[in-house]
């Protein structure tokens, strides 16, 4: 199996539908959450254009904890609740931000986000986690990025045992 996966073209349905099919490839012979979450968060990372970070936190003892990810280093922990990844958390519902300053206890882990998306992951219906990504651009994501990340994040789920 080549691990190299091609940067998926077309339209953004397109490359979500293309990236999907790279995810499921990645996962199909892994059950390991973390390793699958890495291979998850390299290839957004190198298929989505205008991110400066990709990646996961885990629910571990009650709070969010840094996962694997592509980006600068960021904020470890973060309380369920608190900004927009403990947020979405709380609400078990994914979170598009279109302007970072506009939302009341965003955290700033790198100065450059304008934008976020952060969709919940679930286990047996229970959230364990988030994948988050953000971008220097204003209004950088819309409702099929949402779509789209959440079906990445349902494949994650499906494959992988925390
Ligand atoms: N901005 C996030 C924190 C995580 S970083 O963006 C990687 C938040 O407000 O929850």
């Amino acid at each position: 199996m080549t691990f190299a996966a091609a940067k998926p073209t077309g339209t953004k349905s397109e490359i979500y539908r293309e990236l999907a099919q790279q995810a499921e490839g990645l996962f199909a012979s892994e059950r390991d959450a973390i390793a699958n979450a890495a291979n998850l968060a390299s290839l957004i990372w190198f298929a989505l254009p205008d991110l400066n970070w990709s990646g996961f936190y885990f629910l571990k003892s009650g709070e969010l904890v840094l996962g694997p990810f592509h980006g600068k280093p960021a904020c470890v922990r973060i309380a369920i609740g608190k900004g927009v990844c403990g947020t979405a958390v709380a609400r078990k519902e994914s979170i598009v931000v279109a302007d970072v300053d506009a939302f009341p206890g965003h955290i700033p882990c790198d100065s450059a986000s304008r934008s976020e998306l952060v969709v919940p992951l679930r286990q047996n219906g229970k959230v364990v986690g988030v994948l988050d990504l953000d971008s220097p651009l204003l209004n950088r994501f819309d409702e099929d990025d949402r779509a789209g990340v959440e079906k990445l994040a349902a494949l994650w789920s499906a494959a992988s045992s925390v």
